[in-house]
């Protein structure tokens, strides 16, 4: 049993029903496990929710394919394009609405957020951080866990405030740092508890607004 999480709360999607479907943004930088398992989620009627788009910075971003797969509009916008964070925020806000989004999800956006966007959706947006918060806040939380000597770190999903990774936490797992974990392996088994919680975050932010 070294391996097993402890996840708390402990709810699973069929225990939430949520009245009205959800419409949610997506931001993401990188490889997109987390937007799958929420689309999955929605896909296997487990989440009343529609991504409605799919945002991302990074051209390379694979992302942008997994969105395609599930046909979900995805959207590309480079944050060096635009002179401040805030101008950046200005035109995700823009976009975000243009589909219709009332949820945002930041998972695994590499970017820091300002007033613009998060006052734009105030209490409807998520984030998820690879260490269990308020421990190891920023980038690399999975290197800083390991590097502390730590013998337990995790995953958080909590609603975005100003300060980075910070905001009320809405779901936690507890992950066991292992003899011989490397970055790769810890943030691994990191990313199979992420991807349990975040689809039963989002749905238990939402039945708490
Ligand atoms: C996740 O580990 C998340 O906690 C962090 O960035 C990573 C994104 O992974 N913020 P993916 O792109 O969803 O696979």
């Amino acid at each position: 049993m070294t391996d097993s999480a402890i996840i708390s709360p402990n709810v699973s999607l069929d225990e939430i029903s949520l009245p009205e479907p959800l419409s949610l943004g997506v931001l993401a930088s990188g490889k997109g496990s987390n937007m799958v398992t929420v689309a999955n989620a929605i896909a296997q009627g487990q989440l009343n929710a529609t991504i409605k788009v799919v945002i991302y910075n990074k051209a390379q971003a694979l992302v942008q394919h997994k969105a395609q797969a599930f046909g979900i509009p995805s959207v590309f916008c480079n944050h060096r394009d635009y002179s401040s964070r805030e101008a950046f925020d200005h035109v995700l806000v823009d976009t975000l609405k243009s589909y219709g989004v009332n949820w945002v999800i930041m998972a695994g956006w590499m970017r820091v957020v300002t007033p613009v966007l998060i006052n734009a959706f105030p209490n409807q947006m998520i984030n998820i951080h690879p260490s269990l918060l308020p421990s190891f806040k920023g980038v690399n939380g999975v290197e800083q866990a390991l590097a502390a000597g730590v013998k337990i770190t995790g995953c958080s999903v909590h609603l975005v405030q100003p300060e980075v990774d910070s905001g009320p936490i809405i779901m936690q797992a507890a992950v066991p740092i292992l003899e011989g974990d490397t970055t790769d392996t810890l943030h691994q088994r990191i990313q199979q508890q992420e991807h349990h919680i975040l689809p039963s975050a989002i749905a238990l932010a939402a039945l708490r607004q």
